[in-house]
């Protein structure tokens, strides 16, 4: 809703008399309920509570992550209708069963039991609550009157996937790479890692890295679903810590168990496609001195490394005819002198991961990948096929803007389509506002 106010959006429906309601309640708990309203209750017919347009996150075929800020403690829902004119919608609640999520910053918004390759309707609204001593009270809600959309994945899903990487919040780039994913409109968008630019030390700083990522684009995700990828630098900063508490990790019942940890990693059928998530992690070994001894990484690629042997035995994968993996560290550079990722010694950051693509490239070549995407160069690198790797591999542009010639950098849309039974992948660059890559598969 470019240039357009927010407000225009929100209706208020906030209980008249709140107050005195709360007051009411209180006094049948035998609580001194004057004492608790003149301590001060709030103002609740002033300010908005929903703070920010909603965020698509975790696409899948039966199940959508949403998320939005709030500016005051609250409890979020999400309404989800099959038509436009939201008729039979259910209503869905922040939080799983027992207590429903409260939060003053965020509210968390999964919604399960979707039908595959579906088009939902959607708008979102929050309780504003308030607690007195050891009890919440609800002081009415607020909805947002805007209806989005978006569709679940599946084999039916016949939409396309986009890919966008590096953004680090500097504004000129993100901006270009969201305007290309407005224009091309994918079923789904692959955020694949440093989203963060200055690390998130608190939530505020998280929000505006993954809610409010730009001036011109609030509503980037209302109606496009992302998959969230980690990069090195969505680790660093204290909040980077817990950031499944604002970008939540994926729908726990896509993963055994034994792979409860690996909340980004996906595997999810758009059409023809299979698409498969990894995170490579941060970019240094464990032992490096700049983790200050709390870095577990090594144990986190092995335990990715058996969860892919899996994955790629499952249904979704050895049906699909192409296979496509996302991650954000490259796993193949063909300069020798580049920095691999494995040096404990290295002050540089590493242009590579090679205990990464030592341990998942055979993988890959089991299941018949047929292209992987990563980032974190800055620098869009198409390598073909070679050195006994059957896999394309494509390196996203990323925030940088600027060199001549072989040593340009520029940011990138890569866009995968499947067209005539093939899937056809266009590097977007979008300072020259040309393809830059054009590679059929199939
Ligand atoms: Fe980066
Ligand atoms: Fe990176």
């Amino acid at each position: 809703m470019k240039g357009m106010n927010r407000r225009e959006f929100i209706k208020v429906s906030l209980m008249a008399g709140a107050s005195s309601l709360v007051a009411a309640r209180l006094a049948a708990e035998g609580v001194d309920a004057s004492a608790v309203v003149e301590a001060g209750a709030p103002d609740v017919t002033g300010g908005r509570l929903i703070a920010s347009a909603p965020v698509l996150q975790n696409a899948a075929e039966t199940s959508i992550g949403v998320s939005f800020a709030v500016s005051a403690l609250a409890s979020g829902w999400v309404e989800i209708s099959k038509s436009p004119d939201m008729s039979g919608a259910k209503r869905v609640y922040s939080g799983d069963c027992g207590l429903m999520d409260v939060n003053d910053k965020v509210a968390l918004v999964r919604i399960r039991g979707l039908r595959p390759a579906t088009r939902y309707w959607y708008r979102i609204g929050a309780d504003r609550m308030e607690f007195k001593r050891y009890r919440p009270y609800n002081l009415g809600s607020e909805t947002d009157g805007k209806i989005h959309s978006f569709a679940t994945l599946g084999a039916e899903n016949t939409g396309s996937f986009c890919v966008i990487a590096d953004s680090h919040q500097r504004n000129p780039a993100l901006g270009m790479m969201l305007a290309k994913l407005q224009e091309l409109t994918p079923a789904v968008a692959i955020w694949n890692g440093d989203a963060t630019g200055n690390f998130n030390t608190t939530i505020d700083d998280a929000l505006k890295a993954f809610v409010h990522v730009h001036p011109d684009y609030p509503e980037y995700a209302a109606d496009t679903p992302f998959m969230f990828v980690n990069g090195n630098h969505d680790f660093r900063g204290l909040f980077n810590r817990h950031l499944q508490d604002l970008m939540m990790f994926r729908e726990p019942d896509e993963r055994l168990p034994r792979y409860a940890s690996l909340g980004r990693n996906f595997v999810q059928r758009l059409g023809d496609v299979a698409l498969i998530g990894l995170d490579t992690g941060e970019d240094k070994p464990d032992a490096h001195p700049f983790f200050g001894g709390v870095a577990k990484f090594e144990p986190y690629r092995h335990l990715q490394t058996r969860w892919l042997a899996d994955a790629i035995e499952t249904p979704a994968v050895k049906t699909a005819k192409f296979k496509v993996a996302f991650c954000h560290i490259p796993l193949y550079d063909a300069n020798p002198a580049h920095n691999a990722g494995d040096a404990i010694d290295e002050g540089k950051a590493a242009e590579w991961h090679r205990p990464c693509a030592q341990m998942w490239g055979p993988l890959f070549e089991k299941a018949g990948v047929n292209l992987v995407i990563t980032g974190h160069t800055h620098r869009f690198r198409h390598d073909p096929p070679g050195d006994g790797r059957t896999w394309d591999h494509i390196v996203c542009g990323g925030c940088d803007i600027w060199g001549r010639g072989a040593n340009r950098k520029f940011p990138t849309v890569i866009e995968g389509r499947v067209d005539g039974g093939r899937l056809v992948v266009r590097v977007h660059d979008l300072v020259a506002k040309k393809i830059a890559l054009e590679k059929t598969f199939g």
